[in-house]
């Protein structure tokens, strides 16, 4: 039955499997022609630095234990995932090699990117935040901190290249973020109020938009910045706030209204900033990645996209009702997990499954999450040499 509508599905396949198979290859795909991609954030794109930085032998990270990584790498990476992140999917969707960590590598080239995100890493500096009463334990490797450590090594690296300092930029995709979540997380696990909470937003915000400004002046071109995610569906944010209301609970969903609300606060701020600074650098292209709307249909129609009914437990955690319990977490010794990873959107109660980021990638490589899209037509991209002609 070569009905029309079969044609119009088969043609869609044929056209989603191809695409699917250039991220196999390793030379870089034609119109997908950034030649590195250089980040910053925290654990949502830490390739492994905090596994490394983390010297302290007696408490090493969750994540270098299994089951961390065992879907794709077979053996703890220092991801905070069962496999890939959203960085490494879009590694693969430019022909570019899974991003080196700055921190640990030796004898790495860094000529195709350069990783700078770091577990637990704030947007904010942590003698800032603690100055607010709030305490970030994990590292001190803040935004500006991780953008130094790229100043200082920047003349080396454009030293061992072929190619000069600004034109490395220009030809980057800088993944800035997801950064600022953390400099949510810990005050809200600490007991901080919501209004104290929505002060520290403009300082957030302004944060992110400085460090974009600071590697526009030093060459860069294209940037990729991400919100937040919707807090109010994650487990640890579930279990912390299991004493709130009924009411309080989307009906639909089950995520925590006035959570999302939050989250959504922050990135219509970014939103703001970014078009501001947009206006001021025409040359530059800044896109916002909606990883908020990306994600939050698989909580509404979790079946359409391969996960199980009312997703908000973590695949690897226990106890409660989103098997998600404070020092007892994923990595820990007696810590079970799900057979299934691919059916969770959650993987260890803060961060996501290997399957969640990957449909997060496709949406923005493919859209329609990233504002403005990416144009990867080779019409496009070919009219203009040194500038990206991205969408509207
Ligand atoms: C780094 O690479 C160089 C040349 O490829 C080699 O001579 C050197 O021994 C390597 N160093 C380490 C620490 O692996
Ligand atoms: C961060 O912490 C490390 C180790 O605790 C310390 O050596 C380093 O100086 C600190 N860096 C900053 C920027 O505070
Ligand atoms: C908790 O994890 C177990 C596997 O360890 C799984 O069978 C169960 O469905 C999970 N619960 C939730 C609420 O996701």
């Amino acid at each position: 039955m070569a009905s029309p509508l079969k044609k119009l599905i088969l043609s869609f396949l044929l056209i989603f499997s191809s695409s699917t198979f250039n991220v196999a290859s390793s030379d870089q795909p034609p119109c997908r022609r950034f030649k590195s991609i250089i980040s910053f954030g925290d654990s949502i794109a830490d390739t492994g630095n905090y596994i490394h930085l983390s010297s302290d032998v007696n408490h090493p990270p969750q994540a270098a234990f299994l089951p961390y990584g065992e879907t794709f790498f077979r053996s703890p990476s220092g991801r905070y995932s069962d496999g890939r992140l959203i960085i490494d999917f879009i590694a693969e969707f430019l022909g570019l090699p899974y991003v080196p960590p700055y921190f640990g590598s030796q004898n790495v080239s860094f000529e195709k990117g350069i990783n700078f995100a770091v577990y637990g890493a704030t947007a904010l500096d942590r003698a800032f935040l603690l100055a607010k009463g709030i305490e970030s334990d994990f590292t001190n490797v803040s935004l500006s901190v991780q953008l130094n450590i790229f100043k200082q090594i920047l003349p080396n690296l454009c030293a061992s290249s072929s190619r000069d300092c600004r034109e490395i930029l220009e030809d980057s995709l800088i993944l800035m973020g997801e950064i600022g979540g953390n400099d949510y997380n810990y005050p809200f696990f600490e007991g901080k109020s919501i209004n104290e909470l929505k002060d520290l937003v403009p300082l957030v915000i302004k944060a992110i938009s400085s460090a974009i400004v600071d590697l526009i002046d030093l060459g860069g071109k294209t940037f990729l910045v991400p919100g937040n995610f919707p807090l109010g569906c994650s487990p640890a944010y579930l279990t912390l706030f299991k004493t709130v209301e009924e009411e309080e609970h989307d009906p639909f969903t089950g995520c925590i209204t006035w959570l999302n609300e939050f989250g959504q606060h922050h990135n219509e701020q970014l939103k703001t900033e970014l078009k501001r600074l947009q206006k001021l650098y025409p040359h530059v292209n800044i896109i916002y990645a909606d990883y908020y709307n990306s994600m939050y249909p698989f909580f509404q129609e979790p079946a359409r996209y391969g996960f199980k009914n009312r997703p908000l437990g973590a695949c690897c955690g226990v106890g409660g009702n989103y098997n998600f319990t404070i020092n007892e977490e994923c990595g820990y010794e007696g810590v079970s997990y799900c057979q299934n990873p691919s059916e969770y959107v959650n993987w260890d109660g803060y961060h996501l499954t290997e399957a969640t980021h990957q449909k997060i990638a496709h949406g923005l490589l493919n859209g329609p999450y990233a504002t403005p899209a990416f144009d990867w037509s080779c019409i496009g991209s070919a009219s203009v040499d040194t500038e990206y002609s991205f969408g509207s």
